[in-house]
Formats: C-alpha cells, structure tokens, sequence
C-alpha cells in the first residue's frame, strides 16, 4: 500500500510541464550551439513547450533536424521543412527512443523528476550534450556531482518558477528547479564574496572533515584558501573559474571516502550534523599547497592528519 501511494506521489510529481516562456528564457543564450545540430527531445508528447520552441526556431537557430517524442509514443520528426508523425515506444530507456538519441546532437527536455537519475545517467554514458531540467538537488546524486565537479555539466542561465499541471493549473515550484546542461554557458554572471574570515563570524570546522562550514552563500569568505563547506545551492553563485568544487559531503564524501565514518555525518560540527555541503576551494594553485588544516578528533574516531591537497 505504502508502495503504491509513493508511486502514485512520484508519478504525480512528473506531471509538470514547462511553460514556453521559460524555454524561451533559457534557449535564447544557447543560439550558437544549435547551429547544424539534431535536438531531440525526448519525453515531449505533441504540444510540449520544448517541441513548439524547436518548431518556431528551426531555421533562426540553424538546426538540422528535431525529433520529439513522449510516453504516449508519438514520434514527431521535422526538418524543417516536412513534419512526420509515427508510432515508437516512447519510453526514453526503449530501444527505439535509445537509437534516436544516439544518432541526434543535443537531447533538450524537462524529464520525469522521477526517473532523473537514469536520465542524466543514460546521457552521460552516450556522451550526449544535453540542457534539461531537474530538481536542483539532484546536484547532490552520486552521477550528477562528480559531473558537475569535473566541468561536464554545469547549471544554466534561469530557474523556472511555474509549471502547468494536467489539470490547467500552474504549480508553484520556486526554488526547486535548475538546468544541467553540457553546452557552454558563456557570459553567465556571479557575484563577488566580499565577507572575511577575520570579520568576527565564527567559522567552525567540521569535526571529521578538514574544511570550515559556512551556513550561507553570502559567508563565503574571499580571503581563505583552505577548504570550506558551502550549501549546495552556493552552485548559483560559484564562478567556477574561480572556485574548484573539491567533494560533497553528507553521510558520506561522494567523491574521496578517505574520511567516511560509520555511524557518524562528515558535516556534524561538535556532533550536530548540517545539511549536505559542497567541498570547495578557491582556484590558486599556488596557495593551496600552503594551506593549512585545522586537525580535530573526536573520541573513537580516527584522527585526521593536516592534508596537503
Ligand atoms: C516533468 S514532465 C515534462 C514534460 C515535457 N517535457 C515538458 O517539459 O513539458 C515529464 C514527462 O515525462 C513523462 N514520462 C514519464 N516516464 C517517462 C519515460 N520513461 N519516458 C519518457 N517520458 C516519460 C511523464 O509522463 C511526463 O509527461
């Protein structure tokens, strides 16, 4: 029972659907990556927002070929010219879904939040470029941050508040969601940090991780050089240009588990555990070799020894 109930709140939570104006947002600062490419979009049954955009601006963004399709199994191919319409299994795991991704350029979508981690996994290990949307903190999941660490993907341009439900209804989702994308995203702006360390906040280092934690983005501080912790929406914010995302730690580290503790969170600060927090640096080679950590241990734990990184 408890299963079904879940699953039917799951599949619920997929039924959102993106509202044009929110494509239009986002689409307009990728123009020149489209240039001569495939899109296909791959969980857009007739009358996506995603699928009308690629229609509109078929010629304007010099696109070769668009293929759509969703789970009712339409499969909707334009070339700018000739629209066709047929029936395929529409499932984006099916082998006729699966074949038409392998042979298109940029997979553009809004998938099921449900099924977003095989989703982003699929596209990874077919080295697609993709834009699409999901829950922001998918950032945290086990294939999507290492991604994002290694400059793969990265967060696009705008975070669509809206979305329209089945019923007609537009579901406030503010906050919630993000797009992944593998395309570059030039021009994107970031603030600049000015809080210090020696201001008088009182940055605390976690007690089984060599890093200091800030609670806000606001806080981080511009003039550290060690590893700091930072909320996983700080992503916003981060020049990565700037900034090297290091690890994501929780329960676990997601990327080094040489400091994984049974029975204990890494982000736990005199025992009380934070949220998530992203592990990062500031990008300068230079001071990091003389970075120093603060070295705590807790009873019965292994002690941590002053790294170099
Ligand atoms: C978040 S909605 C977005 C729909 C559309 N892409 C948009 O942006 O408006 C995700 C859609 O994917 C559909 N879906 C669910 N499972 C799917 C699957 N395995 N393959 C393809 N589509 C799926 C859902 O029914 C839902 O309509």
């Amino acid at each position: 029972m408890h299963d079904h109930l879940s699953n039917a709140k799951r599949t619920k939570n997929d039924e959102y659907y993106t509202r044009r104006s929110d494509v239009d947002a986002e689409l307009t600062h990728y123009t020149s990556s489209f240039e001569g490419k495939v899109v296909y979009c791959n969980c857009d049954d007739e009358g996506s927002a995603f699928m009308g955009y690629f229609v509109d601006n078929f010629h304007a963004l010099g696109l070769q070929g668009l293929f759509c399709s969703g789970i009712a199994g339409g499969l909707f191919e334009y070339d700018g010219d000739k629209a066709t319409v047929s029936k395929i299994d529409g499932d984006f795991r099916s082998s006729d879904s699966t074949a038409i991704m392998q042979q298109s350029n940029i997979v553009v979508t809004n998938p099921p939040y449900s099924l977003f981690r095989p989703f982003f996994t699929q596209l990874l290990e077919n080295e697609k470029d993709f834009l699409i949307l999901g829950n922001k903190n998918a950032v945290s999941c086990q294939v999507v941050f290492p991604a994002i660490k290694d400059g793969v993907v990265r967060l696009g341009y705008t975070a669509p508040d809206y979305f329209q439900t089945p019923s007609g209804t537009l579901a406030n989702l503010t906050g919630l969601s993000r797009w992944f994308t593998t395309l570059p995203t030039p021009g994107k702006t970031y603030p600049t940090f000015t809080a210090t360390i020696s201001d008088g906040r009182d940055y605390q280092q976690f007690d089984l991780y060599p890093a200091l934690n800030t609670d806000r983005t606001s806080e981080i501080p511009c003039d550290y050089d060690g590893l700091l912790g930072v909320p996983i929406s700080a992503l916003d914010k981060l020049d990565l240009g700037k900034f090297e995302l290091v690890d994501l730690i929780a329960r676990y580290a997601v990327i080094d588990h040489s400091y994984d503790t049974p029975c204990h969170q890494l982000t736990e600060i005199n025992g009380k555990p934070r949220y998530s927090r992203m592990i990062i640096r500031k990008l300068n080679p230079q001071k990091w070799k003389e970075a120093a950590y603060r070295v705590k241990t807790i009873e019965s734990q292994k002690s941590i020894e002053t790294r170099e990184f």
